[in-house]
């Protein structure tokens, strides 16, 4: 390789490019366009939801990639470029044509997630690489190959890898018939007796309270999970039985051999590069250029919002990042420099050889940019990021293990308690120390071959054609990692870069949930808003509302035997309660037995249906009202008796309760029919809607309990208003809006609690 005369760039060429929407396929596709003006690219494209190549393609077109170059060349240039020079082909790797006039084949379609399935990643990154190569067969081409691969297909080894075929003895072919099979094998034992016993008996440990359907769809959602997780952990060990960290590298590597065998093997000629980990550009279309957050960039937010104390990693081992613009520049060069058919000709495109940085190089330079420019603290000032000391894989194991453990009690003893503002405060700091940790674990178990690696990868014949570029184009087309300056880069480019990409650049930013403005409700006259009533309309429940009831009829005199009944029965309830709501309202409800109808419905108009009102929370009454203003149906559903709810009737424009089996006008102690909870409320909306012409997404639900979930999440306004610990968990988790309306209400428990344990003459309220 040398004379420098020889190397000349692209120039008339038809090239087709694999994975052009991907963060390096998108600056391919841009250097094509704005520095090769007389080469014509296809793109392999595959539909997506419903979403043709050729609609994808012009949204690609729009993106900030393009946006200097097409001011730089104007509109109408910009747009002949386009229509001359771009064409679009639909199809997966699973099954394509292909024309025959292509010159250059740029492959970087893969799935580059570490922990995806072994049969999706196999899909991919081998027989998606079978197709591509029997399609170009097919078709008669002959265009030279850049196969575009990874350097951590080398496995995890320690010393110098050099520009070569792998040193390996897996056969492609077996893993992928292997990877296929297992899925149908997963599937099978996931259906087995003992594994659904399981699922099952989780999902009613969780969801019981919500009814019978929810138990079912989350322990057929569990058992899916336990199907895709099962999948993944085959490709983890598959790979790491066989020297490599993950399925993605295992299949990368597969992927050259199918490349050497097709395609070389054939006669054709093949060059196949290999980045390390490709992160922003440098310079080119402008620096700090990047799609999304690319591998080290989720350890470098995390760390700037202080939840990484610690990381696994050698402080001296090798990270070896280059910028995306310098492999663009790499693989055009290849791609100019084909090989002799029948010879590949393997390319390392990294900076660890001729310009390293070491893990801790890169730590260093990430904290002097976070204390330099720290993110803010969610409204609490700025965050202080951690000093690390680099304490060993195994420290950081036991830290991450000890906080698991922690945080698994600590949710486990929160679910059980009553719902307040308290309990969600420290709710809502164990959900946050759930997530911290669920991130360090995911990444130090996916990065830990990565940040403890001890290789080098050698890039000698990448650096000799770097340096066949003549003089005139090393600026537009060079591609030597050297003329990096890594305090500059990371501190000025790249950190900035992904900082950016945080919205508000702060994950834990945010109000309280209960201070949020209630949006604007739009006039509609075919929704419904549909309220429960105890916790989140009125700040009192079923045990209260009996004992208004029930001590107003009796003599002071027999107030303590009445309340020692209660106590008795208290163990019996709280059961019930946990268990399933309908079970506790029926096992409550037979208190009423003998009470007389007339009697009960004389006390709500008059005392009961004051002290209901006093007890009316003041938010939630603004919130029916604005409903009403905006046209909504006011809708009231409650397993209270409907008697003691009559006061509340101005209120809604319909209300749903229970009612009491009578007899002669005396209440018999049974209900007249099931009480609306959990799932019989959505169902009961469901035939309402239909009945009404409601549109149930511009519906609005607000509940306080879990039980009430199945009714929330049937509505396209779901609201979770002082929810008990299950639902406030589920609403973090869906994203649905959390409302602290009011004195924060007590669960019946409570009011059993200190109704009975109090001394007697404070029962009065
Ligand atoms: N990023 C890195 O740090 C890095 C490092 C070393 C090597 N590489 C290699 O560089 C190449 C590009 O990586 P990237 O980071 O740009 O990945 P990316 O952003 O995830 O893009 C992947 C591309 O592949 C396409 N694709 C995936 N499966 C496909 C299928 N079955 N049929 C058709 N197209 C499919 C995707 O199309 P959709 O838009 O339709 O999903 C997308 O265009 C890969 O070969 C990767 O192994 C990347």
């Amino acid at each position: 390789m040398t004379g420098q005369r020889e190397f000349r760039l692209l120039d008339g060429v038809h090239v087709l490019l694999t994975g052009g929407t991907g963060f390096v396929g998108q600056a391919m596709l841009e250097k094509l366009l704005s520095a090769y003006p007389t080469v014509r690219v296809t793109l392999l494209i595959r539909e997506r939801r419903g979403v043709p190549a050729a609609r994808r393609l012009q949204t690609l077109l729009r993106k900030p990639v393009f946006r200097p170059w097409r001011e730089a060349a104007g509109e109408e240039a910009w747009q002949a470029a386009v229509r001359d020079r771009v064409s679009v082909i639909e199809g997966d790797l699973g099954a394509i044509t292909l024309p025959r006039d292509i010159d250059v084949v740029i492959h970087a379609a893969s799935t580059v997630s570490f922990d995806r399935p072994i049969d999706e990643a196999f899909a991919t990154n081998v027989s998606g690489v079978v197709t591509l190569y029997e399609a170009l067969a097919a078709a008669g081409a002959d265009p030279h190959v850049v196969h575009v691969s990874t350097a951590y297909v080398a496995g995890v080894r320690k010393g110098v890898i050099p520009e070569a075929a792998l040193d390996h003895a897996a056969d492609w072919r077996t893993e992928l018939a292997s990877a296929v099979a297992i899925r149908a094998e997963v599937e099978r034992d996931s259906r087995r007796p003992e594994t659904l016993r399981k699922t099952s008996a989780k999902a009613r440990a969780e969801h019981s309270k919500a009814g019978p359907q929810s138990v079912a769809r989350s322990a057929e959602e569990a058992r899916r999970d336990w199907v895709a997780r099962r999948l993944v952990e085959y490709g983890r060990s598959r790979a790491q039985s066989l020297g490599w960290p993950d399925v993605y590298t295992f299949t990368k590597a597969l992927g050259e051999r199918v490349a050497e065998e097709l395609w070389a093997g054939a006669g054709h000629r093949l060059s196949v590069v290999r980045p390390a980990i490709v992160e922003s550009s440098l310079r080119h279309p402008y620096p700090g250029w990047i799609d999304g957050f690319k591998m080290a960039d989720p350890l470098i937010i995390a760390y700037g919002q202080g939840i990484l104390p610690e990381f696994p990693g050698l402080p001296d081992s090798v990270l070896d990042m280059i910028p995306v613009d310098l492999v663009v520049n790499a693989m055009l060069a290849v791609a100019a420099a084909p090989p002799e058919p029948g010879r590949p000709a393997y390319y390392h495109v990294g900076s660890g050889t001729r310009n390293p940085l070491a893990y801790r190089g890169l730590y260093e330079n990430v904290r002097e940019y976070f204390r330099r420019h720290p993110m803010p603290a969610g409204g609490r000032g700025h965050v202080r990021v951690p000093s690390w000391r680099f304490p060993g894989g195994d420290r950081v194991e036991l830290m991450l293990r000890g906080g698991e453990r922690a945080t698994a009690l600590a949710e486990r003893a929160l679910r059980r308690m009553p719902s307040s503002q308290r309990t969600q405060d420290w709710m809502s700091s164990v959900l946050r120390q759930q997530t911290d940790l669920e991130f360090l674990r995911r990444y130090s178990d996916l990065y830990e071959a990565y940040t403890q690696a001890e290789v080098i990868y050698d890039d000698s014949r990448t650096y000799a054609l770097h340096q066949m570029l003549p003089d005139h184009l090393v600026a537009e087309h060079g591609f030597d990692p050297a003329v990096i300056d890594w305090r500059e880069y990371v501190q000025e480019i790249h950190a900035p870069a992904v900082t950016a990409l945080v919205p508000g650049s702060g994950r834990r930013g945010g109000s309280r949930a209960g201070s949020a403005r209630q949006p604007e409700l739009p006039e509609r006259t075919d929704v419904a808003a549909v309220f429960d009533l105890e916790g989140t309309v009125v700040a009192s429940n079923l045990v209260e509302a009996y004992l208004w009831a029930r001590l107003s009829t009796l003599p002071r005199s027999r107030w303590s035997g009445e309340l020692a009944g209660l106590a008795t029965a208290l163990p019996r309830y709280l059961r019930a309660e946990r268990r399933d709501r309908g079970d506790f309202i029926r096992a409550f409800l037979r208190r009423y037995e003998g009470a007389s109808e007339e009697q009960l419905r004389d006390l709500a108009d008059d005392v009961l249906g004051q002290a209901l009102l006093q007890r009316a929370i003041p938010e939630a009454v603004r919130q029916i009202r604005r409903h009403r203003a905006a046209g909504h149906r006011t809708i009231l559903i409650t397993g209270a008796i409907d008697v003691l709810v009559r006061p509340l009737a101005g209120l809604f424009d319909e209300m749903v309760a229970s009612r009491m089996h009578t007899s002669g006008g005396v209440f018999t102690g049974h209900l007249a029919a099931p009480p609306l909870v959990d799932e019989a409320r959505a169902a009961w909306l469901q035939r309402h809607a239909q009945e009404a012409g409601l549109d149930l997404a511009g519906c609005y639900a607000y509940g306080d309990s879990y039980s009430d979930r199945p009714l929330l999440e049937f509505v396209g306004h779901p609201v979770a208003v002082n929810p008990d610990p299950a639902l406030y968990v589920h609403a973090r988790r869906r994203g649905w809006p959390v409302r602290n309306w009011g004195s924060h209400v007590r669960g019946a428990a409570d009011v059993l609690v200190d109704t009975v344990l109090v001394d007697m003459g404070a029962v009065r309220r």
